[in-house]
């Protein structure tokens, strides 16, 4: 049993692999936090309850129990959830509006369920497994119910949280703020870490101290963003890669969400989210019940690194799809940068004879093989094989790939219209627009209404058409814009600020049934670049392309920063052409190749222009990532410095610390610079390991005290490796 519920205390435990989640159900019946960190004894720990400062706050509705209890009062206790118009001021967790316009609700506890089977949230993707708890709470004036779930894994060091709102009144109930959790972190000494980014520097590293006063990062795009990734680490001040605790919280959801983190008054940090209540609101009628997404909570006591490690342990174990976490993925080769819109069947047919015998097993079309689309204006949402530019239609250059044994993959951008397209001229109401009102371009496209079934369906069925009657391995789902408008024609419009979560539950549901229904193609993930990598996404595409930007120096650092909550597995990295097409910037093969390797590696360039030296080198890294795939994906990862140094890597142990490899990456060469030493951690400290490129077995300890110097072949943007093999 992981979790447990103490009655004498009132105190429900929760254990994971190595952490435990405490709270209690306090004096007046609110859910009151007590603990989140290291594994702990199953002690009372109500004696960590302090006052503090005495404000003359209010006490519990309609109840004068301040001095019953004294320690009592609103803003001293750690919430586990809380609301608004009870005299607690900090953020809440809920804002529900009554059919009288009064928006307060006194949530309290109404008993608790334990389930040995996660639920599944419906509609929404979440993680699966693990023991879990539903606490009820209940506002008995206003029939309104919250139940919070709280999972724990015996493999991981997470706990997932979600609540469910239900409206048990015979009248309608507004949710204007609807978040998934909020916790109470003792004192207030933390910074907050978080990932912003842009098209083409998805996941740069921001790092910040908390101050009194709130913290938030945001989308409202109705896309999880390149901007901002829905994740928030809060870290004990001086915390660093390997030491200090970290909190990590990350959301399984696609759509305009916010993370906040609150320094109040008496020095306690509440970290609250979910849903971004900025135009949200949520038409609750009578008896129905809405379920925010699931937030994953990490915790470690071993910084940054054992934070990451968390995390991708969780998402291997319990997000990505299982049959292909752990198994090999296409070895593709893209044509985007090698042709962007021009090719034809010969040119493609090259492509196939060139890739023969390199290892390289899948050929993927990229965007322009459908209606009208000869370049970014036209055809998007006309999934129509163009005859114009593929003559026989796609069975000609598959037929030709299969026949050398090369496997086909196709790109869509399903949730998209170009206006010169006959599916606009058609349907021009199927994309997302306020009628009066023209639309914001981007790309010369729109967003198609995915929160209206007929569009869901017509995807579905030309998406469709196209799987079934071709023999298509592999999809790489793209979305390339963000949504404006914000509003359906379906919608009537007391629920147009439920746009930005129903568009969502739409993308879902076309997840669901296009990916659920062709489970014999691998679909990946992509959005002008890596703008959506969410763990919901994650849940159904194994792998998600990182970033447009396929310069490996800024890959190295792209990779890095998303590394810091997604396994190695779910980055799909390229090897590009050189000069690089967004950068200009001049790398060796083996250097791009190297950085490729730390995920599912692909190449993306015209392999008709490939020399012989090429070939072999392709051959080379194709046969040593095939060897070492299964380490990349399924180890645990340690990053060494940081990508502002000149010098960082990445070390991959395997769980049973038998072997690892260490990636090592320089940017500048230059005379007279240090030697590059690296703590090779992670290791057995027992046992002894042999290196292959020093010719040397030396102790795992020695390897973590000592380290290895790293001799970088002259030059700028060089990497060296480094591998570790049980003796
Ligand atoms: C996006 C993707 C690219 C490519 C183009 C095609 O930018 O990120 O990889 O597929 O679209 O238009």
């Amino acid at each position: 049993m992981s979790i447990i519920y103490q009655e004498s205390t009132k105190t429900f435990y929760l254990d994971g692999k190595n952490v435990t989640y405490a709270f209690f159900i306090n004096y007046a019946g609110y859910a009151e936090h007590l603990y989140f960190g290291k594994k702990i004894p199953h002690d009372d720990l109500l004696y960590t309850r302090m006052r503090g400062p005495d404000s003359c706050i209010a006490t519990a509705p309609g109840r004068d129990d301040q001095f019953i209890e004294p320690i009592f009062s609103y803003i001293d206790f750690p919430p586990e959830v809380s609301f608004f118009g009870t005299g607690d001021y900090r953020e809440p967790t809920i804002l529900a509006q009554m059919e009288d316009g009064s928006r307060l609700s006194d949530l309290l506890y109404d008993g608790y369920s334990i389930l040995s089977t996660k639920p599944k949230i419906e509609g929404m993707p979440s993680l699966s497994g693990g023991e879990t708890l539903i606490v009820h709470l209940v506002d008995s004036i206003n029939s309104l119910k919250a139940d919070l779930y709280y999972t724990v894994y015996d493999d991981c060091d997470i706990v997932t949280r979600r609540i469910v709102y239900i409206n048990d009144s015979d009248k309608i109930i507004n949710l204007k703020r609807a978040y998934s959790f909020a916790i109470g972190l003792p004192g207030h000494n933390y910074e907050a870490l978080s990932l912003y980014g842009s098209w083409g520097h998805e996941r740069m590293i921001d790092r910040t101290p908390l101050h009194h006063g709130v913290f938030s990062i945001d989308s409202k795009r109705a896309t999880s963003s390149a901007v901002l990734n829905p994740f928030l680490g809060i870290l004990e001040k001086g915390a660093d890669e390997d030491k200090g605790e970290v909190y990590g919280f990350n959301l399984v959801y696609s759509s305009s969400w916010i993370l906040k983190a609150q320094v109040t008054l008496d020095g306690q940090t509440i970290i609250c989210g979910g849903i971004n209540d900025f135009d949200f609101s949520w038409k609750l009628d009578p008896k129905e019940e809405f379920s925010t997404p699931e937030i994953v909570i990490s915790y470690s006591n071993e910084g940054l690194g054992g934070m990451s490690r968390a995390f991708h342990d969780a998402y291997r174990e319990h997000l990505i799809p299982e049959k292909h976490v752990k198994s090999p993925r296409p070895l593709l080769i893209n044509n985007w940068e090698a042709t962007y819109f021009d090719f034809n069947n010969e040119k493609l047919m090259s492509f196939v004879d060139a890739i023969e015998n390199t290892g390289i097993d899948t050929l993927v079309l990229d965007d322009g093989w459908f209606g009208a689309r000869r370049d970014d204006t036209a055809g998007l949402g006309d999934w129509i094989v163009s005859e114009d530019v593929l003559e026989g239609g796609l069975s000609t250059i598959i037929n030709y790939a299969n026949s050398k044994g090369i496997k086909f993959g196709l790109w869509f951008e399903p949730e998209m219209v170009n206006e010169d397209s006959n599916l606009f001229r058609e349907h021009p109401d199927y994309a997302i627009g306020v009628p009066g009102h023209g639309r914001c371009y981007s790309r010369h496209q729109f967003v198609l209404d995915l929160t209206r079934s007929d569009v869901r369906d017509y995807i579905v069925n030309s998406v469709n058409n196209i799987l079934h009657n071709n023999n298509i391995q592999y999809v790489k789902w793209d979305f390339n814009r963000n949504v404006t408008e914000f509003f359906s024609a379906e919608l009537p419009a007391e629920r147009q600020s439920e746009f930005a979560h129903r568009y969502a539950l739409g993308l879902y549901d076309l997840c669901d049934r296009i990916i659920g229904g062709n489970p014999n193609v691998f679909f990946e993930g992509c959005a002008g670049g890596g703008a959506r990598f969410d763990p919901a996404i994650l849940s159904y595409f194994p792998q998600i392309w990182t970033s447009d930007n396929t310069d490996a120096n800024e890959r190295a650092t792209i990779q890095y920063g998303t590394s810091l909550v997604y396994p190695l597995s779910a980055m799909s990295c390229h090897v590009s052409v050189c000069p690089n097409h967004q950068t200009f910037r001049v790398a060796s093969m083996e250097t791009r190749s190297n950085i490729a390797h730390l995920g599912a590696t692909g190449y993306e360039l015209d392999p008709t222009q490939f020399s012989n030296e090429d070939k072999e080198e392709i051959k080379n890294h194709i046969d040593v990532y095939h060897k070492m795939r299964k380490l990349i994906f399924e180890g645990d990862l340690y990053r060494l410095n940081t990508p502002n140094d000149n010098e960082f890597s990445f070390l991959v142990v395997a769980k049973d610390k038998s072997h690892a490899e260490l990636l090592c990456y320089r940017r500048h060469c230059g005379p007279g610079k240090e030697v590059y030493r690296v703590r090779v951690k992670g290791l057995s400290e027992n046992k002894n390991y042999y290196i292959p490129e020093l010719n040397a077995t030396i102790s795992g300890k020695t390897l973590s005290c000592v380290g290895i110097p790293v001799a970088f072949p002259y030059g700028d943007y060089m990497t060296a490796k480094y591998h570790f093999v049980e003796k």
